[in-house]
């Protein structure tokens, strides 16, 4: 097989069993060199599984691993020089902060002059300059995050592995750390595989993003790609909020596309050059809540929309969301500001028009 140089790591057909437990299937990932890609999805959904096998703790069982072309499926984890940091990150509590930091050096038998000087700088990149000599129980959850990331990043990996690092930290650090481990990314160069159950921390660290779903890669992307173009009506409620309508007679007018929705006409303009969805299959039309506009029931007609009855409105400081039914009672969720005309009078049980531009609407097939 000819191997892309901008391919670092490939995956290649890999398959993992336990037992009678199906873990992964068919997954084939080629990882470009420096990316920050991240594995995302719901639990059980072979994130880890696959990380497993890309450090060496487990063995496929089917297909293949290369780096830098070279077959290493079956080379062991010591062997790989990958950094690894995983949940829990088991630093060693009984090594001070730069004991824990030195320890691959140490391993790999680097002359203690050089490991001084590799950590004394290691520890100022991550933020912890003055703490080599602490207790790791002396340190925050955040900072024994970091000496766990400066422990993984001394010997300069070319790969580092992490999987969920931050879940353990409450949401303020999360945040701090997310913010921590982009700049890590760019300054250090190395390409990250990072996983995680999160699809906003997903979206806003990643070079591209892997959507997993039982075992399967069910779509791969840029943030922008998979939030704005899910292929599918799982990547579309994993990643965000959708409002998902069954839709019908889907047709080609012009430069556009037109579907029935309750008698009604929608239109789209998204993935116009793309086949028509078999007449006999289900389709469905997705659309973000913050693209649903609220207007009165005297604007109903007017442009791309459907009819449905408030249900309640909640309150988030920065925007408010309302929740609507339409009358076969489809739920349709919309985000406005609060400074929105129609915010004060908003009824429940009442009608509204939610009306969205035909750039915005997206037509999912299963
Ligand atoms: N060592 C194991 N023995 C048996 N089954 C396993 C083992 N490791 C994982 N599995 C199973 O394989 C499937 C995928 O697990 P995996 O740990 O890859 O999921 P995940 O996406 O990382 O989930 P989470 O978000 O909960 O960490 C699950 O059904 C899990 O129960
Ligand atoms: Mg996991």
């Amino acid at each position: 097989m000819s191997v892309s140089p901008e391919h670092f790591v490939d995956l290649l057909q890999l398959g993992k069993s336990y037992g009678e437990t199906r873990a992964l299937s068919d997954l084939t990932l080629h990882i470009k060199r420096g990316e920050f890609l991240t594995l995302l999805g719901p639990s059980g959904s072979g994130k880890s599984t696959t990380l497993m096998m890309l450090a060496g703790f487990e063995q496929p069982s089917e297909g293949r691993i290369l780096c830098n072309g070279q077959d290493i499926t079956g080379l062991p984890a010591d062997q790989r020089n990958f950094g690894v940091v995983f949940q829990g990150y088991a630093l060693f509590p009984h090594m001070t902060v730069a004991q824990n930091i030195a320890y691959p050096l140490k391993v790999r038998k680097v002359a203690q002059a050089d490991i001084n000087e590799r950590v004394g700088r290691m520890l100022e990149r991550v933020g912890l300059a003055g703490k080599g000599g602490r207790n790791i129980k002396q340190l925050s959850g955040g900072q024994q995050q970091r000496v766990a990331l400066a422990r993984a990043l001394i010997f300069e990996p070319p790969l580092l592995l992490l999987d969920e690092p931050l879940s353990a930290l409450d949401r303020r650090l999360r945040q701090e750390m997310q913010v921590e481990l982009a700049r890590m990314h760019k300054e250090f160069g190395t390409t990250f595989v990072f996983v995680t159950h999160d699809q906003e921390e997903a979206l806003a660290l990643s070079d591209r993003v892997a959507v997993f779903n039982h075992g399967r890669l069910e779509q791969l992307g840029t943030p922008q790609e998979v939030y704005e173009r899910p292929g599918s009506r799982f990547v579309a409620n994993f990643l965000g909020d959708t409002n998902l309508l069954s839709v019908g007679d889907i047709s080609r007018r012009d430069d556009a596309l037109v579907c029935s929705y309750q008698s009604r006409p929608l239109w789209i303009t998204q993935g116009v050059q793309q086949p028509l969805p078999a007449a006999d299959g289900q389709s469905w039309l997705a659309i973000r809540p913050e693209h649903v506009d609220l207007q009165p029931l005297a604007q109903a007609g007017n442009g791309n929309g459907v009819v449905a009855q408030m249900q309640h409105l909640t309150y988030l400081g920065t925007h408010v969301n309302v929740d609507l039914r339409t009358p076969d009672a489809q739920p349709i969720a919309l985000r406005i500001p609060v400074s929105h005309p129609l915010l004060n009078s908003l009824e429940p049980g009442q009608p509204y028009w939610c009306s969205w531009s035909k750039e915005h609407g997206h037509l999912l097939t299963h």
